[in-house]
């Protein structure tokens, strides 16, 4: 049953407060709940009350103090019905137990390595007690938490801790009290045995906040790196958009099982420890970026999401499009911000535009779901984000603040819709937003034509842009407003004489299917530089020649599309190989290599990463042979790595790490690592057998996980017995750490050769291997369906059967983990005609599995029927 955005009407009944007294037990925890209800005026009056319920066990229920009589309510697993509840204020005290140790879906209240926690996003909370579990339904909780002293000596919840003490000679509680009104997806406790980090922060506004992550005993130096993140995200949060944090305690836990990646429950996030816990010797530099940004998003939820939350799901990318673009200023100001955008649009690239191709393609703001949680997708988060910084491009960096600073003022303590967001910009603005808010609504990413056309006679240069998105029935819909930041670049650089009056701040707003624009005072021809800072999420068909993209790589002013234009004539290098091409492209590397790869080593970095397969594999219009691509990209690599052999070495040997310098998680430091490793990557293309020698030298040598892991992805690529031993030395090392396991499972997961399914067999069967954890499932079932195309997708469909496997495996004790597994067959339609039959093989054959979760079956049957 679809669950639709235009039946969207209030809830019949209003819950004010909710007061809980939990009292945890490993396998029979009991939930006694108290509930102010109210009729809702805006609602049906009379209607009956109809709470949401999930695998609970009713042990009583009373209304204003009286036990409910049995033909006042029907309640099943799935709910519990009043069917003539009081026209007028009343409680509800419901009496439920629960068994956290059985709770696989890690939804509700389960227990992760003997640590009592909650997942309520998107609808868990029903899993806990009777409730209205919709986000427009908001209260004030009071939480009493109750627990075994030894098993859980620390006891956590939302807000502000109001009172503690002994219960008899071996329990204990907590009282915590959230003054905030928040929605149930926001509620969170936490009971276990933890060691903690702590600090303190005073607030814009003077209030004295003791900030503490909270971790695995004896791992509390891991987090250090985390508590300052918070530190620094509060403190941004308030420079950058006015918004300080209001309660006295910001708690964030770390746990092994957990089923995405964090959560912003009001005061207390709950964090898959992967994101909080680092250190030089277990995480990359890869690794302490994330942290730090999801550290950021969670705490920047407490205004994008929880001072201001969602009226629906439906409005889901209202608080992860913002809040992701929010995360992202955030990171861009921690760190290098043209670098950190080529680090965004790569994500965007790799994830969201496959899925806005293929069958699991939806809006922004989708119009129905079966499964919500299965909309927690990068096209809400990523290109939400994408739709948030293109209206701060339209309306300018004041305006856009201003416009924030509203759409807080006006929403706060409000269930809100995109509507809503949209509006505070018009009121500060006094621009009619309809046509823009089309991007919430279209799927599918537009494609964005450009032609120019040089007179030189009138010195004047012409732009055709050209917008086009295949809606349903193949027609183009309206047009979407298409913010084009660009300029045009001449032998010596940018052409700053060169104007038009329709381009402003560098910006053209295409909002009409077709616009040309004209260019005057232009002396020379010029070379365009469109989409400067991937100013829009579009598809660019410009037509340049590589000459000419080469001009743009080492004029250009824009860093994004000096980037950009190497990663397309590298592009065309793999999608059609041309000794004569690649040779002038290693040239013109060289040449760029040389002018200023040390003077900033990040961006030198990114611009020898070629596109991944993936990114070919989805620039093809159908019929991908992944083998084809990978072979195609294996020679254009090895050809690089010959000819720019000596500026690889010089470029090795300059950022060599002096002897004894301490690690250093900063963006300059990780910088230097990734262009050297890259260097040492590309070296290795060209020249296997040398290569391996020197990985396996780096790797006996590094002294920080990032040039470790990096040593040994490399030497991964390299088949032959350095490569083995390296992988079992790496194991028998970090046999007592898990994450660090977990990339030692997604490099072997990742080796494009045929013995690599077998590796993967064995490898399941290895000790610190468990389907019941989503981190190694990710890490080693995961990195395979999502990072190896090539066998993924093997000829024979054993790539295919082995997820498929998985999928049918976990589906019965963790739907969420498997159904987002499933999504990696989002493109196999795309496939040649042999690999996709196996593909659909495979779907069909989890299809006729009995049972299939909700979660699972809806992703089947969208990725089987859309075309
Ligand atoms: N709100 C969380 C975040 O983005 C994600 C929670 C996702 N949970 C889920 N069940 N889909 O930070
Ligand atoms: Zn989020």
């Amino acid at each position: 049953p679809l669950i639709r955005l235009e039946e969207y009407r209030p809830s019949d009944y209003l819950i004010d407060r909710v007061d809980l007294d939990i009292r945890l037990d490993p396998h029979a925890a009991r939930i006694d709940a108290t509930l102010a209800l109210r009729p809702n005026p805006a609602g049906v009056a009379g209607a009956p009350l109809n709470l949401d319920g999930d695998d609970l066990r009713l042990v009583s229920a009373a209304l204003d103090g009286a036990p409910l009589s049995p033909d006042a309510y029907t309640v099943s697993p799935a709910g519990l019905s009043l069917l003539t509840p009081p026209r007028q204020p009343f409680s509800l005290r419901l009496v439920t137990e629960i068994d956290p140790t059985a709770n696989t879906k890690l939804m509700g209240l389960y227990r992760s390595n003997g640590v009592y926690c909650t997942q309520c996003e998107a609808d868990g909370f029903r899993r806990i007690t009777y409730f209205l579990d919709r986000p427009d339904v908001m209260a004030v909780y009071t939480t009493r938490i109750e627990a075994d002293r030894t098993e859980a000596p620390v006891l956590l919840g939302n807000g502000n801790r109001i009172e503690a003490g002994p219960v008899g000679a071996d329990r204990h509680f907590a009282v915590w009290h959230d003054p905030h009104p928040k929605p149930a997806y926001l509620f969170a406790l936490v009971g276990g045995r933890l060691g903690k980090v702590e600090t303190q922060f005073t607030t814009a506004e003077g209030r004295a906040v003791t900030c503490a992550v909270y971790v695995e005993p004896g791992k509390e130096s891991r987090a250090d790196y985390a508590l300052d993140a918070v530190i620094r995200s509060m403190q941004w949060d308030e420079t950058a958009f006015g918004r300080a944090y209001d309660l006295d305690v910001f708690n964030v836990v770390a746990v092994s099982d957990f089923n995405m990646g964090a959560m912003e429950n009001k005061g207390l996030n709950i964090f898959n420890d992967k994101y909080v816990l680092a250190s030089p010797e277990t995480a990359t530099d890869g690794d302490y970026a994330a942290i730090e940004a999801i550290i950021a998003h969670e705490y920047f939820h407490n205004w994008s999401g929880n001072r201001v939350t969602c009226r629906d799901w439906f409005q889901l990318c209202l608080k992860e499009g913002l809040t992701v673009f929010r995360d992202q200023e955030f990171s861009s100001d921690m760190r290098s911000r043209p670098v950190h955008r080529i680090a965004e649009v790569r994500s965007l690239r790799a994830r969201q535009f496959p899925e806005d191709a293929g069958p699991l393609r939806h809006p922004v703001r989708p119009r129905a779901y079966a499964e919500i949680n299965n909309f927690y997708t990068a096209t809400v988060y990523d290109k939400g984000a994408e739709i948030v910084r293109m209206l701060r491009t339209l309306i300018g960096a004041p305006a856009f603040r201003a416009g924030m600073d509203r759409y807080f003022a006006d929403n706060d303590g409000r269930a809100a819709t995109v509507e809503d967001f949209l509006a505070a910009f018009t009121a500060v603005t006094g621009r009619d937003l309809t046509d823009f808010a089309r991007w919430y609504e279209r799927p599918g990413t537009p494609r964005l034509s450009v032609t120019g056309r040089y007179d030189p006679q009138a010195a004047r240069y012409t732009l055709r842009l050209a917008q086009s998105l295949p809606g349903e029935g193949g027609q183009d819909g309206a047009p979407l407003v298409i913010p084009v930041a660009l300029g045009l670049v001449g032998s010596a650089g940018p052409l700053e004489a060169a104007t038009s009056a329709q381009v402003r701040e560098g910006v053209f707003v295409l909002d009409r299917s077709e616009a040309e624009i004209v260019f005057g005072g232009v002396t020379e021809e010029p070379v365009p530089s469109v989409l400067r800072d991937f100013s829009a999420p579009v598809r660019l068909d410009l037509a340049l020649t590589d000459a000419q993209r080469m001009r743009l790589l080492a004029q250009d002013s824009d860093p994004f599309n000096r980037w950009q234009a190497a990663q397309d004539v590298a592009l065309r290098l793999i999608l059609k190989p041309d000794a004569g091409r690649m040779e002038a492209f290693a040239e013109a590397l060289g040449r760029f290599l040389d002018g200023e790869a040390l003077a900033d080593p990040a961006f030198a970095a990114l611009v020898l990463a070629l596109p991944s397969e993936g990114e070919a594999a989805d620039a093809l219009p159908a019929d991908v042979d992944p083998d084809a691509i990978h072979q195609a990209r294996v020679a254009l690599r090895a050809d690089l790595g010959r000819s720019l052999r000596p500026r690889l070495e010089r470029i090795d040997a300059a950022l060599a790490p002096v002897p004894g310098a301490p690690y250093s998680p900063d963006a300059a430091s990780a910088g230097r690592r990734a262009l050297r490793n890259a260097a040492l990557d590309l070296i290795a293309a060209g020249d296997p057998a040398a290569g391996a020698a020197w990985a396996a030298e780096r790797l006996a040598g590094a002294t920080n996980m990032t040039d470790r892991l990096a040593a040994l992805a490399t030497l991964a690529l390299i088949p032959g017995e350095t490569r083995e031993a390296a992988l079992a030395d790496f194991a028998a090392r970090y046999a007592d750490e898990p994450l660090v396991l977990d990339k030692w499972f997604a490099i072997q997961a990742q080796i494009p050769e045929a013995g690599t399914l077998e590796r993967i067999t064995r490898l399941q069967d290895h000790p610190a291997f468990t389907l019941t954890n989503p981190n190694r499932v990710r890490a080693l079932i995961g990195s395979f369906a999502f990072g190896n195309p090539t066998q993924f997708a093997r000829p024979d469909g054993a790539g295919f059967a082995c997820v498929a496997r998985t999928v049918a495996a976990l589906d019965p004790t963790n739907p969420q983990v498997a159904a987002r597994l499933l999504t990696a067959f989002g493109s196999w339609r795309r496939l040649e005609k042999s690999r996709s039959a196996k593909a659909a093989e495979m779907l069909n054959g989890i299809k006729a599995i009995r049972g299939l979760s909700r979660d699972t079956a809806d992703i089947l049957a969208r990725t089987l029927e859309g075309g």
